[in-house]
């Protein structure tokens, strides 16, 4: 029986207090929907309004990539230290703890392998399949300039239209083929293209002169691949230099997964992207994780 007795008659409506909302820490995405948002919130930090992803979806052209051979061994234990897991739903199934919970971003597009046109893209995942993985986000790759380049922007924009019907975020992945130009100018016009087409978010690569004009003239998030591995001290370096020039965070796989010290990497990578961590320090915090742990 319900209590009404001592059922109490003093209300408080805080009549001179107007209500307020939070604003979404995210750049472009204050008008999205609740459910998009909270999605995004599952990617991006709330407090640093950043995120480290941990990419490890190279397999899905490229086969048993360096450090990608066995992923129950070597990526599950970094789990633990990434914001956001990108990955096919190959991996996620088969060897990605289903405890896991944070943000998964799900590779959506494929078809195929390094040895062919890899512009030749399709979607690869139904949005049901996505949804029933309870993803966060799902992940297209775009080539603009590439041999398939309106059948992969047209990848997009579906996936944009599927996760608009059910709030799922879409990240344009700005691919570059060996034949175009990594430089501002290519990833102006690249990611900004994937911004007007609907993508929530772009992921793009550094360029050392003008990235900040890319993160300016793309209305929407933006973060970084890293690339091919290079020093851990170059890596802080660059993922500095594009947070510091207006990238919202890091989408990383062999400059953390290929390192010397993994877990050691991307703890310093964290520190970088969410505390501004100057490159000298992070490099210095990594080796002493790295002496630490050996
Ligand atoms: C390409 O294989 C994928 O989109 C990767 O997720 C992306 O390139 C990021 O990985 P990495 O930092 O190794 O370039």
């Amino acid at each position: 029986m319900a209590d009404t007795d001592n059922m109490t008659e003093t209300k408080e409506y805080f009549l001179d207090r107007p209500q307020t909302a939070a604003p979404f820490p995210l750049k472009g995405c204050q008008n999205l929907d609740w459910g998009m948002k909270n999605r995004l919130a599952h990617i991006f930090s709330p407090a640093s309004g950043r995120t480290v992803m941990l990419a490890v979806d190279h397999g899905y052209f490229m086969g048993p990539t360096s450090g990608l051979e066995r992923i129950d061994i070597t990526i599950n234990p970094l789990l633990g230290y990434a914001d956001t897991l990108m990955c096919t739903r190959g991996v996620l199934r088969s060897m990605t703890p289903p405890t896991f919970n944070k943000g998964v971003v799900l590779r959506a597009s494929g078809g195929p392998s390094i040895l062919k046109e890899l512009s030749d893209e399709q979607i690869a995942v139904s949005m049901e399949d996505a949804i029933r993985l309870n993803v966060a986000a799902v992940a297209v790759q775009v080539f603009i300039g590439g041999e398939f380049e309106s059948r992969s922007v047209h990848n997009m924009t579906q996936l944009v239209d599927a996760g608009n019907r059910y709030g799922v975020p879409v990240l344009g992945v700005t691919a570059v083929g060996k034949q175009l130009t990594r430089d501002a100018q290519y990833m102006r016009l690249a990611t900004r293209i994937c911004a007007e087409l609907g993508a929530t978010y772009v992921k793009t690569y550094f360029v050392s002169e003008g990235f900040e004009t890319v993160t300016a003239s793309c209305p929407v998030p933006i973060v970084i691949a890293g690339g091919k591995k290079m020093p851990e001290d170059e890596a802080l370096n660059m993922a500095f230099q594009a947070v510091d020039q207006g990238a919202a965070g890091v989408d990383m796989g062999r400059n953390i997964f290929q390192s010397e010290a993994p877990v050691a990497m991307i703890q310093a990578v964290r520190k970088v992207v969410h505390e501004n961590m100057r490159p000298k320090e992070a490099y210095d915090y990594f080796l002493s994780l790295k002496a630490a742990s050996a």
